[in-house]
């Protein structure tokens, strides 16, 4: 196993915390059988179980998986199932967003990761499929439907007017915003504004608001200026409106004018294939990696890009040596 350098993947290097390869070596394996008793092996074996079984499903290890002499060999089964399914699209779900949706159809993240990862799709159909999610099936009941104007979930209904926000003059801040967490996994926190701040775009441009309004690479405005704006009739009803200008220099320099265009190049950088690692490490483990875990993150990577399922990116560190120590 030969860790890399923390240089060896370029990523945008803002709140993304960069993975430090530790530079001693994970010992492989951890327990040796022959130094245990055998005892100590079966407990140290239906511990193991337990915990992958856990980890990937909610439940305790069946009888026979707690009886395997290799519980890891049961991972890519557990992974197929539909409780491994409707787990994670659940988690997937409260980590897109920063509450449950007002109804089902709201909770777009869930209905498309769920519908991914059951079909066995590559996982950034939930970012850039052609589908749609709305509540279009019999009694309303939330449906995936194929869409060739579909972008994921990020241009159905209910999702576009969850996150459309009250921007002064309609854009879509708190779109932009969404689409880069859900993404790529950027972490900011929205300063309270002071009653008397001034909160239009004049205001956004001053001082401390500009770092994350018009400043580093995801500044918030300048990406939510290549989407649709918001618009309010007299009557209160919203609707979009496309953008129609050129192409603005966004992400660090990229050449972007619409929101496929932003989403494609999200999904194409090295962040996109960090945050589903790093998805997956906290679903299994319940927190982000840390630093000593950084050479099973880079194997997790490697996987995740070339098979691009959550499911590849998920095997490897479930199998991973230090997931049952
Ligand atoms: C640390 C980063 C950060 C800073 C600094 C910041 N904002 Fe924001 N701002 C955000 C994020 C993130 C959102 C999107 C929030 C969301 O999801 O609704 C946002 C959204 C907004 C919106 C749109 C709200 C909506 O409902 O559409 C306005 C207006 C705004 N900010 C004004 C300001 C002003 C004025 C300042 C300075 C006093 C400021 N922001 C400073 C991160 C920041």
């Amino acid at each position: 196993m030969t860790p890399r350098t923390k240089n060896s993947r370029t990523r945008w290097a803002v709140v993304v915390v960069p993975v430090v390869a530790a530079a001693i070596g994970m010992a492989a394996g951890g327990r040796t059988a022959g130094a245990a008793a055998d005892g100590d092996v079966e407990a140290f074996r239906e511990r193991c179980a337990t915990r992958i079984s856990i980890a990937l499903v909610g439940k305790g290890a069946s009888e026979a998986l707690l009886a395997s002499s290799d519980p890891s060999s049961s991972v890519d089964a557990l992974l197929e199932s539909g409780d491994f399914v409707e787990r994670f699209a659940r988690f997937v779900n409260a980590e897109f967003n920063r509450d449950p949706g007002k109804d089902s159809a709201e909770d777009a993240s869930y209905h498309l990761a769920k519908y991914v990862v059951k079909n066995g799709k590559p996982w950034s159909d939930v970012f850039l499929g052609p589908y749609k999610v709305d509540a279009t099936g019999e009694n309303g009941a939330v449906q995936v439907t194929e869409d060739a104007n579909g972008l994921g979930y990020f241009r159905s209904q209910p999702w576009l007017l969850r996150y459309a926000g009250n921007e002064l003059a309609g854009l879509k801040i708190a779109t932009a915003y969404r689409i880069l967490n859900n993404v790529v996994g950027l972490q900011l926190m929205a300063t309270t504004n002071a009653p008397d701040a001034d909160v239009s775009a004049k205001g956004r441009e001053a001082g401390s608001c500009a770092g994350c309004h018009y400043q580093n690479w995801y500044a918030l405005d300048h990406v939510a200026g290549v989407l649709s704006t918001k618009v309010t009739n007299d009557k209160g009803e919203v609707s979009f409106k496309p953008y129609s200008g050129s192409a603005k220099s966004l992400l660090g320099g990229k050449s972007i004018a619409n929101d496929k265009e932003l989403v494609q190049a999200l999904v194409e950088s090295e962040n996109f294939s960090f945050q589903a690692c790093r998805l997956s490490f906290k679903y299994l483990y319940g927190r982000s990696e840390n630093r000593c875990e950084g050479p099973v993150l880079d194997r997790c990577i490697d996987a995740f890009k070339a098979t691009k399922t959550i499911q590849s990116a998920m095997a490897v560190i479930a199998k991973g040596p230090g997931f049952c120590q």
